[in-house]
């Protein structure tokens, strides 16, 4: 978390206090988000798990489909957090879902609990995405 900004810090541990109600009976994995709106505002999700595996969802899309549901589509940046080795990357369906919302130049961070963070954009961790473009 060194040579974070205080914002980016607020929005990592926002992330981190949602990963408290994560839903992961099935894999164990408790993953938080936290999204940043232009305005400062803040949505948050957990993964919530299924019986029915197929049907669980990521913290990411959690927080990203309660803010759209709320009206919100100016987003700035997006953390992950899990217990991970490494910092906790989004799945391949949530980059996707991160790309056709937030544009590329949006922030990731990425961390573990432990304090290791790291920073991309959106086009670094999804360079050629699929997007309204080809519809
Ligand atoms: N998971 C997330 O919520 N976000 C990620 O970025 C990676 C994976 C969840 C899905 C599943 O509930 C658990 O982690 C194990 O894959």
């Amino acid at each position: 978390m060194d040579g974070l900004s205080e914002t980016r810090k607020k929005l990592v541990e926002a992330a981190r206090v949602a990963r408290q109600r994560a839903f992961a009976p099935y894999s164990g994995f408790s993953v938080g988000a936290a999204l940043e709106c232009s305005d400062g505002a803040v949505f948050t999700g957990c993964n919530i798990e299924n019986s029915s595996y197929g049907l669980s969802l990521c913290a990411e899309r959690v927080a990203i489909f309660k803010a759209v549901s709320e009206g919100r589509r100016d987003f700035v940046r997006i953390a992950v957090i899990a217990d991970s080795h490494t910092p906790v990357r989004p799945c391949g369906a949530c980059r996707q879902v991160i790309s056709d919302l937030f544009g590329s130049q949006a922030e990731v961070i990425m961390a573990n609990i432990s304090g290791a963070v790291e920073l991309r954009t959106v086009g670094e961790i999804l360079p050629i995405p699929f997007d309204r473009s080809f519809l």
